[in-house]
């Protein structure tokens, strides 16, 4: 058929779907739907399962082995264009599996058109993000792990030091600073242990479901399984092709992984003011003032926590985006991109500084030694040691509260009060009492599993260096 004019539609040509249309794609139209500028990130991953997929094809008798052959050695073709930076993009051409698959067609001919046999881009496109998000899965882990393993080396080198905890950020039990650091490891590890459970319900494999119904040609799924190295395999072809349930838990564990270094960056911006004075920051990792020359500033730190925003934002934006889509395959599902491409680069950015920042941090022992003593963090541990001699927990409670009421009037530590003057408050009052008193005492009592005694601690520092392996290097 051709036009009025005598000119051969174009559609037939530009279209990869040619046949029914009779008209190309309006411009527009090419511009606000393609997704190759971003998706092209899936290079590798649609290749990997091209390859599979024809080497099943050809095990199944749809392709000779000479035609699997010769797809598999151009997509290694394709592939090195691609990383050499030598693969031309168009967005008239939509997508990166079009791309693809349009420059094997213009090597192969016919053999290259055969690619697309039992496939559709719903499951193509499906496989290549599980693939994608399997791969960022272990990146991110590998991360998680180099930052737990700064946060054991600082906790090793601050061995016997003791700091003030806070709650509701008012001082109030002393601890082993190495306790605190490897607070952040166990938030981490459960980070570590979401990802993997993220990582099993990310490795079922789409591949075969089809557009939304299977296939009626005779493939082997199993086979593709194997090859890309799948766990399983998508049981019902519409949710195979559809199901983003993994990238919005990837977003998710993303997104709380980022609070947990937000809340981190958050302490350590504190501890690390005139202020507080604890933690002295490397200063290759501060930035200074435009305007103010002797500002040394935490920006790193603060970018750490400003970009918890975006990853928890991208979590929404996924929920949203799958909430009203009926079963199986909607274009919706491209938006899914960018979103979760966004969020495994905001986290594995943000884990590329913080370890070696840790790495690099020291506490200011000489100003924490100084006020150590101040604000009555032995409290807890006189009213625990009444207690061991049998007050009442109430009663314990007040007494103190009386003492530290008066150590506070008279503006010195509970160690500082006379005997007569503890007498006044508990008659019972005994030497070995004064033993539960002064920051390092209160913490060396301590005996619960779980506790910042020395040696709760020094078992945790054990046991993360036995599960985490050798020291980071700074
Ligand atoms: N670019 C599309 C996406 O990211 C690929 C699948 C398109 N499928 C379709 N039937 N239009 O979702």
């Amino acid at each position: 058929m051709s036009h009025a004019d005598g000119s051969q539609p174009q559609a037939r040509q530009e279209k990869a779907w040619g046949g029914v249309f009779r008209e190309p794609t309006d411009k527009r139209v090419e511009l606000f739907s393609e997704s190759v500028s971003f998706d092209r990130r899936l290079a590798d991953d649609d290749i990997d399962g091209s390859i599979a997929h024809a080497r099943m094809l050809a095990d199944c008798g749809l392709l000779t082995v000479q035609e699997a052959d010769a797809i598999t050695h151009v997509l290694e073709e394709i592939r090195g264009e691609i990383h050499a930076g030598r693969f031309e993009y168009s967005v008239s051409k939509e997508d990166i599996h079009l791309h693809i698959e349009s420059a094997l067609t213009a090597r192969l001919g016919d053999t290259g058109r055969k690619i697309h046999t039992a496939r559709s881009r719903n499951d193509q496109v499906a496989t290549d993000l599980r693939l994608f998000c399997r791969r960022a899965i272990d990146r991110l882990d590998h991360g998680l792990a180099e930052l737990q393993r700064a946060f054991l080396g600082f906790a090793e080198r601050e061995a016997g030091l003791v700091i003030p905890a806070y709650t509701h950020l008012r001082r109030a039990q002393p601890v082993l600073a190495a306790h605190q650091l490897l607070a952040w490891c166990e938030k981490f590890a459960r980070d570590r242990d979401r990802l993997a459970d993220c990582r099993r319900r990310t490795n079922v494999l789409p591949l075969g479901s089809g557009a939304v119904a299977g296939s009626s040609l005779p493939i082997d799924r199993e086979h593709v399984r194997e090859a890309l190295g799948f766990g399983a395999i998508a049981a019902n072809s519409l949710d195979g092709a559809s199901d983003r349930d993994f990238a919005v838990e990837l977003a998710f564990v993303i997104a709380l992984t980022m609070v947990h270094l937000s809340q981190w960056a958050e302490e350590w911006i504190l501890y690390s003011t005139q202020e507080f004075g604890f933690l002295k920051l490397p200063e290759t990792f501060c930035t200074g003032s435009s305007i103010m020359p002797q500002k040394i500033n935490p920006d790193v730190l603060e970018l750490v926590r400003g970009k918890s925003a975006r990853a928890i934002g991208n979590v929404q934006a996924l929920l949203v985006l799958l909430k009203g889509l009926p079963t199986a395959y909607n274009r919706d599902l491209q938006e899914d991109k960018e979103t979760l491409f966004d969020s495994i680069d905001t986290l594995e950015a943000a884990l590329g500084v913080a370890a070696p920042l840790v790495a690099g941090t020291s506490f200011d022992r000489e100003r924490i030694a100084a006020t150590i003593e101040k604000g009555h963090l032995d409290a807890t541990s006189l009213m625990e040691a009444l207690i061991a001699q049998g007050v009442p927990q109430r009663t314990a409670h007040e007494t103190v509260g009386r003492l530290v009421r008066l150590a506070m009037t008279r503006g010195v530590a509970l160690a500082d009060l006379a005997d007569e003057e503890f007498s006044r408050e508990y008659a019972g009052w005994n030497a070995p009492l004064r033993g539960a008193l002064g920051a390092s005492r209160a913490v060396e009592r301590m005996a619960s599993f779980g506790s910042t005694s020395p040696a709760s601690v020094a078992e945790q520092i054990a046991g993360w260096r036995q599960r985490l392996g050798a020291a980071a290097t700074p």
